[in-house]
């Protein structure tokens, strides 16, 4: 029998600036999911990607002075980019879908052109409230304060002729699919939409743009490129080959079981969303779900507001699983959560050093220690076992049950009741006092063996959360494929009963809190070459400044002045048809041999200096710079076209 299919998204990232751990918070929850219903045994579709068109990047990519394309591909596809990130995080998605992949525009201009013909697209002009980050239109009674409701930004008026989507047409439909209460999760998030979108009337949505040109063209009507949020949504379906040759499982997965979208973005996702696909007359997806925000101090993280968290760094330091686990442990899925180091360290101290790992270590090394790694086949049961044994049966349902409503904070605490349980046992039953007798062995064998069954059982439902952790533990405890399948997750009895284990490294080192800020610290101080800012001095007039004679050089001749490690001596064409003799302190930075033939500046009217008994008729110019702590210098250059004897105004 073919296996259920689930097909998950998160939403498509703007490449305008390398991502955060805000990003990666909703990456690493969908993955967590992706591999949950792995283990439950779905054909799962995992597709992340990126949304590279729109005004935003277009604007970098000038500032930056390269092409928009140039401009995103280092972000996607560059060291430290989003598909680096990806890596980092573990993150196990099946397809990674780029908005300007070919077929993913072509099928763009196809449904943009059917959504045309079937009169749900219209020609008209916009006059609005525009806001550039957020690339969206909105109209006065849509504004916070007179700013952007999205961003709390600035909008400024605008007006072009542009295409407009029936949206208004749909909004009964949607209000009703919004109220059956299936759709949108948390449920909270359906009278915000419902009361602030769809209630005040929903109007005609602007789809397409004039006024850049970094979109998919509107292939009937070139000068118009299709909307960000048009281009951007229907990814979901493109990336399955909707419209297009590169993939054909559309039929397979589509719709969506969920798309999970960041709280900002739930309007886009419930109402224009759906609008959209019942114009296309295509099926809905099943659910969205709204998580909520990482925030500091109560603001978003995000990186206008330059208070973002590099999780490289956090993964440098702490390693990808704890940051993974901190992340999904910490904070309730849909609400925002507060982030802070000191936050992230103690729960890795707690839950994953005192809790997971202590339980791992203690039950390996005691198996090593009184067994030599093997357990004998004696058993003896005691009614001290029957709490624990029953939470290994059980466990593994109640965090199914959460799991499946998307609540992952509260899978994981069902995990850590049997995991804290499974410590207490440990107590209870004091394993070096029953080891201290001979006969008690079938009793101690008893003990250890229940504590790895609820270890086997604990790692098998940690495993989309921290899935190289788990791999590590599962050999350590002995248990094999087989044992850790999802089938075996609640029942008792599944590990061999002369299980082998050994103790190997400690998965989750405690982490000394102040050492470890500090660290952090020292390993955000930027590396590589620095320059100390230093005031700017007091103005001189121009007319000072056009006392001072600085011209273009040509190198003619340098050497090494004997006697002295700093000077070098120079014999510079500048352009008067005599040679120029200059010294200059930079041996240290550069070999004579290399700086014949450049092309430097120097200021020629200095009063002549001598030293080391030669005489100095000007000055190099040049810059300093700091590299690890070290003053270097760089001697000004310029290009080989601009001719000697040049003066720099
Ligand atoms: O919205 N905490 O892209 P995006 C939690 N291109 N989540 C956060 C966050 C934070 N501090 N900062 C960002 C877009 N996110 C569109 C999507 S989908 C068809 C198009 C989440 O890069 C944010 O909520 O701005 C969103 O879900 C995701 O990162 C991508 O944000």
């Amino acid at each position: 029998m073919d296996k259920k299919t689930f097909y998950i998204t998160t939403p498509i990232y703007y490449p305008s600036a390398k991502l955060h751990i805000g990003h990666a918070y909703c990456t690493v929850a969908t993955d967590a999911i992706a591999r949950y219903k792995r283990l439950r045994g779905y054909d799962v579709m995992f597709l992340t990607g990126t949304d590279e068109h729109g005004m935003k990047i277009e604007e970098k990519a000038k500032a930056a002075g390269v092409t928009p394309q140039e401009f995103v591909d280092r972000i996607v596809t560059g060291e430290h980019g989003v598909l680096d990130l990806w890596k980092l995080m573990n993150i196990s998605n099946d397809r990674f879908i780029r908005t300007t992949d070919d077929y993913h525009m072509e099928s763009v201009q196809k449904i943009f052109r059917k959504m045309y013909e079937k009169g749900d697209i219209y020609k008209g002009a916009y006059k609005g409230k525009y806001c550039t980050p957020c690339e969206s239109f909105w109209t006065e009674s849509q504004l916070k304060d007179g700013k952007c409701p999205d961003c709390g930004g600035p909008v400024h008026d605008a007006e072009e002729e542009a295409y407009f989507f029936r949206l208004s047409k749909y909004a009964k439909p949607v209000q009703e699919l919004l109220e059956g209460g299936e759709f949108l999760e948390p449920a909270s998030r359906v009278n915000e939409m419902v009361n602030n979108f769809i209630k005040p009337g929903l109007e005609d949505l602007c789809v397409s743009r004039t006024s850049f040109s970094w979109g998919i063209p509107v292939d009937f009507d070139p000068g118009h490129v299709v909307y960000v949020w048009v281009d951007a949504l229907f990814n979901y379906c493109t990336a399955l080959g909707f419209l297009n040759d590169k993939y054909d499982d559309y039929d397979k997965y589509w719709p969506a079981d969920v798309h999970i979208v960041g709280k900002e973005i739930v309007r886009f996702h419930s109402i224009i969303w759906p609008a959209m696909l019942m114009s296309m007359e295509l099926p809905l997806p099943k659910k969205v779900y709204g998580h909520g925000w990482l925030v500091i101090d109560g603001a978003r993280m995000s990186k206008t507001r330059g208070n973002v968290v590099d999780p490289y760094l956090l993964v440098d330091r702490f390693g990808v699983d704890a940051l993974r686990f901190f992340l999904l442990r910490t904070f309730p899925f849909g609400s925002d959560g507060n982030y802070s180091t000191e936050l992230l360290i103690s729960t890795i101290n707690t839950d994953l050093a005192n809790d997971l790992g202590n339980l791992v270590s203690r039950t390996t090394a005691m198996a090593e220690k009184y067994f030599g790694g093997t357990l004998p086949p004696e058993r003896e049961a005691d009614p001290l076992d029957d709490e624990l044994v029953s939470m290994i049966r059980e466990t593994a349902g109640r965090y199914a049950a959460q799991m499946d409503k998307y609540q992952l904070h509260l899978g994981l605490e069902e995990v850590f009741r049997l995991i804290q349980r499974a410590n207490k046992y440990i107590d209870e039953t004091a394993p070096w006092i029953l080891a201290r007798d001979e006969a008690k062995k079938p009793r101690l064998a008893t003990v250890l063996y229940n504590l790895l069954e609820a270890l086997r059982v604990s790692l098998t439902m940690l495993t989309p959360f921290i899935p190289g952790s788990c791999e590590k533990a599962f050999a350590q405890i002995g248990a094999d494929e087989a044992a850790r399948s999802w089938d075996r997750a609640g029942e008792y009895g599944v590990l061999p009963a002369t299980v082998s284990v050994h103790k190997g490294e400690t998965l989750f080192p405690r982490i000394d809190m102040n050492k470890a800020l500090e660290e952090l610290e020292a390993m955000k101080a930027p590396k590589g070459p620095q320059v100390k800012i230093e005031p700017v001095l007091p103005d001189v007039s121009i007319d000072d400044f056009a006392k001072c004679d600085m011209r273009v050089c040509k190198v003619l001749a340098c050497e090494n002045v004997k006697k002295s490690e700093k000077l070098l001596k120079f014999t510079l064409d500048d352009g008067s048809g005599a040679p120029r003799q200059i010294l200059s302190g930079i041996a240290k930075f550069y070999k004579a041999e290399e700086l014949v033939g450049k092309t430097v500046v120097a200021i020629l009217n200095l009063p002549p200096r001598k030293m080391m008994g030669q005489e100095s008729n000007g000055m190099l110019l040049s810059a300093v710079r700091e590299v690890d702590g070290k003053e270097e210098l760089r001697l000004l250059m310029l290009d080989d076209s601009v001719p000697a004897g040049s003066r720099l105004c």
